[in-house]
């Protein structure tokens, strides 16, 4: 008789979610987290501590650039950033103990440890052995390393490092602009850093839709970023207090040398499964270091799944989030389902970046016939009041049948904004179905209406 119907390895967004929805089920679940904290990167080193550091980034920006304008006159707030990090610190303490409420609430087991699957069935913690009937491994990644650049998380800082500085660097180099690196770029280019981004590809935020992409570096470099596109970084060289990039520009080969207070390098996430004992048990990887799964989450073994960031796909909380419950689901004998094609993308700069479902790029890729309904936040009167008219909306609509083939925005509240399309998509919409909706007036919501109608005859304010 097994210990349990599930174990859950990791705490994070993919495995306390599937933990719960697993005792919702009643299911008899253990969850190993080996942090000392639930929540995992998300809510300890990522979407939780960079989202609070916007948000305090952005609020000090604005009292400088904004408040004036509305006669709110007095000088502005200065940062202490031992403070700032003590507000941080306090978000991420409420959420990652509010994990642990949810666990007692839902009478799902908190094992704290490392956890190595020892054998069918069996996860041994330190000297403790647990069986379970399931298990899911929900360990979650890690930063990528670059050749020729060494973290030490003090003048050479991933994004955890990046997220506890101790005091705001005057010169700040970010390797990759990709999302780290522009978010944590932007946290310190509004606190007063002099920002480079140095990018191998010749635009930012690689995947995206290339109009919005571009008007994204026009905002950014506005606010005073600075960016070197096609450079590949070589190596960091670093003393305790400074650090020297070298790149060379892929057009010319011609080389190039950075120095900063701090470097951040940013250059994507790789799955971590350090210590679980796969490769003993024969669970299969692919080449890029992720566990292989099948269209249920089920690896190679039986009893054993993944979900999150050790498996394909997005390496998004939500996208992980849902995977733990569709395979709780189906762990439980019902039909787990993730649905690949709606799950959002979100980058939380200012102005503030919001898609999903396919471009313009990949629908030409394909060959499908398309219209595009654009609207400018210029034309949308609620934006106006907080000076956000800069960007826009953009729906893609199947040509023939008026279906929603994916929305492109950037503009206030892009990350809430994007929502109703994803439920549109969900229930199979046309644009004119959102275009018929009513949306209440003044909200930044209509600008999405405006867009549905240009899918149409045409918006209305534009
Ligand atoms: P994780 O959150 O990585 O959790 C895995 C957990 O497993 C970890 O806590 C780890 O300690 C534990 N673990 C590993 N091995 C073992 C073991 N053997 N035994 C016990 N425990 C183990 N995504 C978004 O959607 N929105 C954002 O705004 C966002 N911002 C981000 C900002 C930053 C700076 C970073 C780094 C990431 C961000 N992400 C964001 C990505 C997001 O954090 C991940 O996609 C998400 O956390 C993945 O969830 P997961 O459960 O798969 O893994
Ligand atoms: P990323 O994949 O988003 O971007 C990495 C960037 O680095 C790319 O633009 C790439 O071209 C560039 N790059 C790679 N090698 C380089 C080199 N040698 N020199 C210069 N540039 C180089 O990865 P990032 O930003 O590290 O984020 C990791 C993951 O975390 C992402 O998958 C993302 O989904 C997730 N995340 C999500 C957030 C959100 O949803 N708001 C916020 C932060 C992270």
């Amino acid at each position: 008789m097994a210990d349990y119907d599930v174990i859950i390895i990791g705490g994070g967004p993919g495995g306390y979610v599937c933990a719960i929805r697993c005792a919702q089920l009643g299911l008899k679940t253990a969850c190993i987290e080996g942090r000392g904290k639930l929540g995992g990167t998300c809510l300890n080193v990522g979407c939780i501590p960079s989202k609070a550091l916007l948000h305090a980034s952005h609020a000090y920006h604005d009292a400088h650039t904004n408040f004036e304008k509305m006669g709110l006159m007095g000088a502005g707030p200065t940062v202490d950033l031992g403070k700032m990090m003590d507000y941080k610190q306090s978000v991420i303490d409420g959420n990652t103990s509010g994990i642990e409420f949810l666990f007692k609430k839902n009478k799902v087991d908190y094992i704290q440890g490392w956890g190595k699957i020892t054998g069918k069935g069996e996860v041994t913690v330190g000297d403790d052995k647990h069986t379970a009937k399931n298990i899911v491994i929900a360990t979650g990644s890690e930063s990528s390393s670059l050749p020729g650049v060494e973290v030490d998380e003090k003048v050479v800082v991933s994004s955890t490092g990046a997220l506890a500085l101790t005091k705001i660097p005057k010169t700040m180099v970010v390797i990759g602009a990709g999302v780290i690196g522009l978010e944590m770029g932007s946290v310190y280019a509004r606190l007063g850093a002099e920002v480079t981004v140095v990018e191998f590809l010749d635009n930012i935020t690689p995947g995206m839709d290339a109009e919005i992409s571009k008007t994204l570096l026009r905002a950014l470099k506005k606010q005073g970023l600075k960016f070197i596109l096609g450079a590949a970084v070589s190596g960091v060289e670093a003393t305790k207090t400074k650090a020297k990039v070298s790149y060379t520009l892929r057009k010319n080969d011609k080389a190039g040398e950075l120095e900063a207070d701090i470097v951040l390098l940013a250059t994507g996430r790789r799955p971590y499964t350090d210590g679980l004992g796969l490769a003993e048990i024969g669970v299969e990887m692919s080449d890029r270091g992720q566990i292989k799964t099948n269209g249920h989450w089920q690896t190679n073994v039986a009893g054993i799944y993944a979900v999150g960031d050790v498996i394909d796909g997005p390496m998004l909380a939500h996208k992980a989030e849902d995977e733990g419950l569709a395979v709780a689901e189906t762990i439980a004998g019902q039909a787990g389902h993730v649905n690949y094609s709606v799950i959002p993308g979100v980058i939380y700069t200012s102005p503030e970046v919001a898609s999903v479902g396919e471009t313009e790029e990949t629908l030409k890729e394909q060959g499908r016939s398309y219209k595009v309904g654009k609207f400018t936040f210029m034309g949308n009167a609620r934006a106006k009041t907080i000076f956000a008219g800069d960007g826009f909306v953009k729906i893609l609509a199947d040509k023939d049948t008026d279906r929603i083939l994916g929305c492109h925005l950037i503009g206030p509240f892009a990350g809430e904004l994007i929502h109703e399309v994803c439920v549109a998509m969900e229930f199979g919409a046309s644009a004119e179905d959102l275009a018929r909706t009513c949306h209440a007036h003044p909200t930044f919501s209509e600008a999405m209406r405006e867009a549905a109608l240009a899918c149409g005859d045409g918006a209305i304010h534009s």
